[in-house]
């Protein structure tokens, strides 16, 4: 199924079907469309290992090259460009400093793979300097950075994509459409999984000198000013950076579970309790995390972590092939009980089946790894100007649920209720310090974008 299908699909069934329409015969209007076989002219930002990722699975499409491999540090950006040239003829440039993407009027957009700290800043940045965004997944770190990103690419006319890739499987809306067709009966809750194997871990936070040629200042960017150490580097565990394993990895399946539930509009109320009970490890962001969302309607649950190793991801076999997992200890699952069936669903290809209550199978949809689509997708709306599959605005709806558990864990696992459209906590002001983070100067996501 072409990906700009289920971009239309999933587009015209949202409830933001007039603003969107309206947004997007401006952004034609904006930027000439460019036609299906030009070229589109790419920069890399973060060349880690999803960068690495997208720079060979970007430039490996048609009509698709890179200019640009940033990073701040110029041995990994030398890395990735190493590997960009097999798959393209151009040789693309190295660099450390992404504000130098920004003037090159060549460029068409950036792909943005760093950590989450640096997530809204930088596509904000580059919605200013007239660049399209592919930015990776948690989009934010915090709920007012994502409403800041939204309305830079709505003020600035540009295609923003979130690296929510599962929006871009087939089997996803054939598990959205399964849903409405009603035969699941009502849904009344969804149980989201995402217990990885875990162990001990007590990161070294002695500083210790930067490594050579590694622009540590510039690596911190708007988080606040610390001594380098290679605890810090591993900058999932920090809450300066990341939402943790929860952001980082669960909200993969809090935004599947989001998409085929036809995009329900944020919790009434969230609580979240957890903690570094299983292995006592010494880091902020906790080894299990256990939510519960208050929908208007139904439940959902979401148990995350590093804390068990009596579940594991799904293989490749699982994920590009025809085999199913073995659910109950498949922890990358998303449970959906109806009142007549039960549904289990897979992220990154998995599929999903249908069962009734003696074991019966009665449907299934098996799926492959949607980055097949979701690039694509990408370099098609920054052509058409599109919406794509996964706009700004859903990603941040999701995420914001990874905000909103990350923010009750964080105050002592208190049920805190929330205004979504002020989006503010009502019932306790000091969860309201979580919203936004204490930036640097020179690093700050401005008010007015
Ligand atoms: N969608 C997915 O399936 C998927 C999979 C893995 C990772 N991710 C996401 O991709 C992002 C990167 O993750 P990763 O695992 O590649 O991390 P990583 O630590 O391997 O890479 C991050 C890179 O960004 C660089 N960097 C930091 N600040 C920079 C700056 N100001 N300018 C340029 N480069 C800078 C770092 O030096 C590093 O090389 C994260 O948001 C992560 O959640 C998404």
């Amino acid at each position: 199924m072409p990906s700009t299908n289920v971009s239309r699909r999933r587009f015209l069934a949202t409830t933001a079907v007039a603003t969107s329409t309206a947004w997007m015969s401006t952004a034609r209007r904006a930027r000439a469309q460019k036609s299906p076989g030009d070229t589109v002219v790419l920069g890399l930002i973060g060349a880690g290992g999803r960068g690495a990722s997208h720079a060979v699975g970007f430039a490996g499409l048609e009509n698709v090259q890179f200019k640009h491999i940033c990073d701040v540090n110029p041995a990994k950006a030398a890395n990735v460009a190493r590997q960009v040239i097999e798959k393209q003829k151009r040789e693309p440039e190295v660099v450390t400093d992404f504000r130098r993407l920004f003037d090159d009027k060549d460029l068409d957009a950036v792909v943005i793979a760093t950590p989450e700290h640096w997530h809204a800043l930088a596509t904000i940045w580059a919605c200013q300097a007239g660049k399209d965004v592919y930015v990776e997944k948690n989009p934010s770190l915090t709920i007012w950075e994502g409403r800041k990103m939204i309305e830079a690419a709505r003020k600035y006319r540009r295609i923003v994509q979130v690296g929510f890739q599962n929006r871009s499987a087939p089997y996803a809306v054939t598990a959205r459409d399964y849903l409405r067709s009603g035969k699941l009966g009502k849904v009344v809750l969804v149980k989201v999984y995402n217990l990885l194997q875990g162990g001990s871990w007590n990161p070294d936070l002695t500083p210790a000198p930067v490594p050579p040629g590694l622009d540590w200042d510039r690596w911190l960017g708007p988080a606040p000013e610390v001594p380098y150490s290679p605890g810090r580097a591993y900058w999932y565990d920090w809450w300066d950076y990341c939402g943790g394993v929860y952001s980082g990895d669960a909200s993969h399946q809090l935004d599947l579970a989001r998409m085929v539930l036809g995009d329900p509009p944020a919790p009434k109320s969230t609580v979240c309790l957890g903690g570094n009970q299983a292995f006592g490890s010494k880091r902020e962001t906790p080894e299990l995390q256990c939510a519960t969302y208050a929908f208007d309607d139904f439940t959902m649950t979401c148990d995350s972590g590093t804390a068990t190793n009596m579940m594991r991801k799904s293989n490749n076999d699982e994920r590009n092939g025809t085999k199913w997992p073995h659910w109950p200890t498949n922890n990358e699952r998303i449970e959906i009980y109806g009142t007549k069936q039960l549904m289990m669903l897979g992220r990154h290809g998995v599929g999903w089946q249908v069962f009734e209550t003696d074991g019966k199978l009665v449907a299934e949809d098996k799926g492959v790894h949607p980055d097949k689509w979701h690039r694509p997708n990408f370099a098609e709306c920054v052509r058409s100007r599109e919406l794509p599959n996964s706009d700004i605005e859903q990603a941040h709806h999701s995420a914001n649920l990874v905000h909103l558990a990350n923010t009750s864990f964080r105050i002592g696992g208190r049920q805190l209720t929330f205004d979504p459209v002020a989006e503010r906590f009502t019932n306790h002001e000091p969860a309201n310090t979580f919203l936004r983070p204490n930036y640097r100067k020179d690093y700050r996501v401005p008010d007015a974008v």
